[in-house]
């Protein structure tokens, strides 16, 4: 049975009205980003993971602050912790700030993270993973979600056993990468752990890996039995694979649309970030943006020398002058306004 990919679907009461999700990526997932990924056709869009503890002590080191922009809804707010009161408050916090959904990260393989206790490491502790799921389920209105791998081990299954102990601590949704945390993002996600999971649980199981096209989307979804796929390093500078994914557009867009929407990005990542943490951000995106044989490899080294920002607009601006048109119908079409401000730390760690 072929699914559409622009049926809307549900998880709890949040209705999201396409099959596409935008995947939480530390250092990538932005509101810029996600502002981004829902005009190109995502249902729902995901924050990066948050750390509980930086919420909880507000003293880890600064990224920028937490904000939700009008246009961005449905989003759902990526927590980490391994403790079930902090994930709790920083849930609360981020049903605040205005996440439609919670967010748990039981996936991220980065050290840094699972020597806390936290990310892939809840998935070798079953007991504590539903304790953390059952108190932020029962700490906030929205529903909460949890976000895993297959296991930490290779060959691993331990998402078979503990994804339905999930459900029933309250989890409204999961959210499958099946590859091993020891796998990091070698190797292929076997997606046949994901058709497995999907049969033992009563909730929507959104399939993540290695989708990158339609075809490929259409082909886990069926494989699966999935309510949803997520598009993680496939979105990275590159939205019009979201919209060929949905829509079945032609994935290549013209020189001109892609410096228009680089600008854009440019400068609202700078409204969100301000320059200086812009200048370094924005850096790997040009490769993103320029690269997949889009623009000559010199152009994109040439950009990422270049000092300033503006002067990468100009040299953007020079290799596609009907760009300028695009952007401000572009611009034009943004809604403006209509946002949430708190003053939020948040951590940037990746992975998962
Ligand atoms: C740069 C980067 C950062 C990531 N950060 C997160 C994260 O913060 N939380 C999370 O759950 N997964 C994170 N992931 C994993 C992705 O959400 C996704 O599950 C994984 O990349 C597989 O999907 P893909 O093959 O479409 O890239 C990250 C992946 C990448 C490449």
């Amino acid at each position: 049975m072929r699914v559409s990919l622009q049926e809307p679907w549900s998880i709890g009461d949040v209705e999201v009205p396409t099959r596409i999700v935008l995947a939480p990526m530390a250092g990538v997932s932005i509101q810029a980003f996600r502002r981004q990924g829902r005009r190109f056709g995502a249902g729902l869009v995901c924050s990066e993971m948050v750390s509980a503890a930086g919420i909880e002590h507000r003293n880890e080191r600064t990224f920028g602050y937490l904000r939700v922009a009008g246009d961005e809804h449905p989003l759902a707010i990526q927590i980490f912790g391994a403790d079930p009161h902090a994930m709790a408050d920083a849930a609360r916090m981020v049903e605040t700030a205005g996440a439609d959904i919670v967010d748990m990260n039981f996936g991220c393989p980065v050290r840094k993270v699972t020597k806390t206790g936290a990310g892939a490491h809840l998935m070798e502790d079953a007991e504590l993973a539903c304790r953390v799921v059952d108190t932020v389920a029962a700490a906030v209105a929205v529903p909460v979600t949890v976000k895993m791998r297959r296991g930490v081990a290779n060959g691993s299954q331990t998402c078979l056993e503990l994804g339905p102990r999930l459900v029933e601590a309250g989890a409204a949704a999961l959210t499958l990468h099946p590859r091993s945390a020891q796998q990091m993002y070698t190797g292929e996600a076997d997606h046949s752990v994901t058709a497995e999971l999907v049969e033992r649980v009563d909730v929507p199981v959104i399939a993540s890996g290695d989708v990158t096209s339609r075809e490929k989307a259409l082909a886990v979804l069926e494989q699966t039995g999935a309510a949803a796929v997520m598009v993680a390093r496939g979105a990275q500078g590159n939205p019009w694979a979201l919209r060929e994914i949905v829509d079945a557009e032609p994935p290549e867009p013209s020189r001109e649309e892609i410096v228009a929407e680089l600008v854009l990005f440019i400068r609202e990542t700078v409204r969100e970030l301000g320059e200086r943490r812009a200048t370094g951000f924005l850096k790997k995106f040009y490769g993103w943006y320029l690269g997949r044989g889009r623009f000559p490899r010199p152009f994109k080294q040439e950009l990422v020398q270049l000092e300033t920002l503006d002067e990468v607009e100009t040299r953007l601006f020079a290799a596609a002058p009907g760009a300028r048109f695009v952007l401000e119908r572009l611009q034009d079409e943004l809604p403006q306004g209509d946002e949430v401000l708190l003053d939020l730390p948040i951590s940037i760690y990746g992975g998962g």
